[in-house]
């Protein structure tokens, strides 16, 4: 089944009003953390294991917490962490290669859609490696501070695949189509300094002052007007959110074939081998 637009672009009210009978922001899963503390909510992928690697179950949880924080009158403001030097290693291959199929009822696209239409703000914390999924979701954060350790990397041609989450039509509107064919064709990895200079972050930070950065600018987020905050980013979005929606819709199809291709099966069998792929055969 494939992704619908109107999905990616529900009418979402938020709330922002305390209400004492509320549950507490739990998160279903161990490997995703969530703080609460002075209305932001803190969610720290915590895989390292696997180098932060998102699993269905970590989407899943992800994609709840997003919800229950955009319904909940005790959250103003969301960061988007990873724990010990990684942000996230992006998509669990394994599962990739398992054949997780990125239908509208699987936990990814949960997670693209609670993000995309989050109603308000996202600050993300980044140290060390962002692949895949790790550079597109910050197309959909508000703000993002990245540490000198930091790597982004969109490695979907390197894996026979294509683009994500919007960023075939994201990108090349952020930092025009000569960059973004250069990341994207190339998979070209690019640092801190670089994501900020294409308009990807809002600064470069030496590594232990990340979190601490991202927790000082949500802190003040969530002291401000948060109807005006939430009809600012609204508004800020508004220009490009249907037709994102088109794009991450006409991509999943694409991507979930691309599942299927004997290119992404020698990738994703190179990765596992730890070898370099070999694409010499294909036409
Ligand atoms: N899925 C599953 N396992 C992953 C993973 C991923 N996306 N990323 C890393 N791992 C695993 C590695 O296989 C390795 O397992 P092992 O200890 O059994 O060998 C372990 O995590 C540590 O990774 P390693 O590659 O040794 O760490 P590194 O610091 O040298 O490199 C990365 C970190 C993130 C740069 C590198 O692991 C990488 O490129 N991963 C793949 C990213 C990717 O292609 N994601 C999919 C995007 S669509």
């Amino acid at each position: 089944m494939g992704l619908s637009v109107a999905a990616l672009c529900p009418v979402r009210p938020a709330t922002c009003q305390l209400n004492e009978s509320e549950k507490p922001m739990q998160s279903s899963c161990a490997e995703i953390q969530a703080q609460l503390t002075d209305r932001v909510l803190e969610i720290t992928i915590n895989r390292p294991e696997r180098k932060n690697a998102l699993t269905m179950a970590m989407y899943a949880a992800m994609a709840e917490l997003l919800n229950s924080a955009a319904d909940s009158g005790e959250v103003r403001v969301v960061i988007i962490t990873g724990a010990e030097g990684v942000f996230t290693s992006g998509n669990d291959l394994m599962d990739f290669l398992g054949g997780s199929a990125s239908s509208e009822e699987s936990p990814v696209f949960q997670f693209m859609l609670a993000l995309y239409s989050f109603p308000k703000p996202v600050v993300a914390a980044i140290n060390g490696p962002a692949v895949g999924i790790g550079t597109t979701m910050l197309l959909h954060c508000d703000m993002a501070f990245a540490g000198d350790d930091a790597m982004f990397k969109m490695p979907f041609v390197d894996l026979g695949l294509c683009p994500e989450y919007g960023s075939s039509f994201f990108m090349p509107r952020i930092m025009g189509h000569a960059r973004a064919s250069e990341l994207l064709l190339l998979s070209k990895k690019f640092d801190a300094a670089e994501a900020v200079a294409l308009g990807l972050c809002n600064a470069a930070l030496p590594a232990n002052e990340v979190l601490n950065q991202a927790r000082m600018t949500a802190a003040e987020l969530a002291t401000k007007a948060p109807e005006a905050v939430r009809l600012t980013k609204r508004l800020l979005r508004a220009g490009t959110r249907e037709a994102g929606a088109q794009v991450i819709q006409e991509e999943a199809l694409h991507f979930q074939k691309r599942l299927g291709s004997e290119e992404f099966k020698e990738a994703g069998t190179a990765f596992m081998e730890k070898r370099p792929a070999d694409f010499s055969r294909f036409e």
